[in-house]
């Protein structure tokens, strides 16, 4: 079966998390994706946070399934001519250097616009132009910029950020579904285009509904699925919510048997409106199905706090998939906190190809996140990273370098 990106050649220079993600999924959809990496270092993150001395950390290996690796110095003149030729037969080149690091290499869009008026040249940048553009970020960085931090948290604490990687690998999807948009538009048009997704802007993205409440703030001073409404303590931004829902079905993180030595026992539970009759009947409360101060969502809102503190004795006397099992009888939205180990041993998640175990010449056996997005026609076969260097002869006699070449390469230390 053949894959959806298949014959897309894609020259990557990304690193860290922000843009291997992005070159990863479209390695996932069959793009050959060429990772460009400097001899004798390559991606920053082979060597950080390293589990085993001397191999490929988690880090690395997690980010960069299904691509090649070939070690240039785009700094070296004979680098630079031998970059020139590989854009010459690409189709998309991928960075997510700090600004300006392209340009100073020599490869501006100009530069590689001349050399094939088909390339898509793709980037992620912390911010988009204005003051901060030449300023480098990096993943909580961004959740501080994009409005995430100050509204995730309790209202008594300091703004948080969240373990959802939402600025790098957030972004990351971001710009790979804006390479697949230019590459279908320049299949109607024959032209490349540039992509540029700002780290800020992916976040604010992801948090659109934030911005949504500033404006009802601003207009109404008060929100009141918010847990500060029964006191009405609202600033002039958007507070931190805690555990609230977002929308306009409260939620809670309610405790669950166990939690008082299990970080993890514990449910989120949602009043969903219509089935509050089933939240009465199965927490024993049966007389709130018609009670004035009660029955409808709207009485309900002062009262979250409280409705939710009974609803825990009720969860406290159970387990989390206790919980779970009973609610969705009824089809009462929740869902149990999954600690990481519990996910990694979920077996329904291996079945999807969600969690995957690749085997890698030096680590041996790991897990890893497969493709999130399924394909019907295009599936997703999860292959190991590559070692530093591993394809640069093969791609380069791909590219068009015969075997001298390729070895007066090496003697000038361009590859
Ligand atoms: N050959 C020769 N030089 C190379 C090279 C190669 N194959 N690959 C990289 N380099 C050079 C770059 O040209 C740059 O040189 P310059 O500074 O002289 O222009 C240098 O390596 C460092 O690259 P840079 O991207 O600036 O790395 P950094 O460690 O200074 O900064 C980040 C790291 C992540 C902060 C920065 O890249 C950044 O802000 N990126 C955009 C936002 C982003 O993606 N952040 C999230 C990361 S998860």
């Amino acid at each position: 079966m053949g894959k959806a990106l298949e014959g897309v050649r894609i020259l990557d220079f990304t690193h860290v998390q922000s843009g291997p993600t992005c070159t990863q999924l479209l390695a996932w959809f069959g793009a050959d994706v060429i990772k460009i990496e400097r001899a004798g270092a390559g991606d920053v993150t082979r060597d950080q946070l390293r589990d085993i001395p001397g191999v490929d950390s988690l880090y690395f290996t997690m980010l960069n399934s299904n691509k090649r690796s070939i070690t240039l110095d785009t700094k070296n003149p004979e680098g630079k001519r031998v970059l020139e030729q590989m854009i010459e037969q690409a189709d998309v080149l991928v960075e997510n250097f700090a600004p300006g690091a392209l340009d100073r290499m020599g490869f501006t869009w100009e530069h590689i616009h001349k050399l094939n008026p088909k390339m898509i040249v793709a980037s992620v940048k912390g911010f988009g132009p204005g003051p901060y553009e030449d300023c480098k970020v990096y993943e909580n960085v961004a959740q501080c910029v994009g409005g995430s931090a100050s509204t995730t948290g309790f209202d008594d604490g300091p703004p948080m950020v969240t373990g959802a990687q939402i600025g790098d690998s957030g972004t990351g999807l971001h710009l790979a579904l804006g390479i697949v948009t230019a590459l279908y538009q320049r299949t109607m048009t024959g032209r490349g285009q540039r992509v540029l997704t700002a780290m800020q802007d992916g976040v604010l993205n992801l948090c659109r509904v934030k911005l949504r409440d500033q404006q009802r703030l601003d207009r109404n001073g008060v929100m009141e699925e918010y847990p500060q409404y029964p006191n009405s303590e609202f600033g002039e931004a958007v507070p931190r919510a805690g555990n609230a829902s977002g929308g306009g079905q409260p939620g809670w993180i309610l405790k669950c048997k166990g939690w008082e030595t299990d970080p993890n026992a514990y449910i989120y539970f949602i009043t969903q409106a219509p089935v509050w009759g089933s939240i009465c009947k199965v927490i024993g409360k049966p007389e709130w199905v018609e009670h004035p101060d009660y029955a409808t969502p709207k009485a309900r809102l002062p009262r979250l706090k409280q409705i939710f503190a009974t609803i825990e004795h009720w969860t406290e006397t159970k387990t989390k998939f206790e919980v779970m099992a009973i609610l969705n009888e009824y089809h009462i939205p929740c869902g149990p906190i999954l600690s990481m180990k519990e996910i990694a041993e979920e077996p329904s998640l291996r079945e999807t190809g969600t969690i995957v175990e690749v085997d890698h010449p030096e680590r041996g056996k790991y897990l890893t996140v497969g493709n999130p997005i399924k394909l019907s026609d295009s599936p997703t076969h999860v292959e190991r990273s590559p070692l530093l260097g591993e394809h640069t002869d093969e791609v380069l006699a791909e590219f068009g370098f015969n075997r001298q070449q390729v070895t007066a390469l090496r003697e000038v230390g361009a590859i």
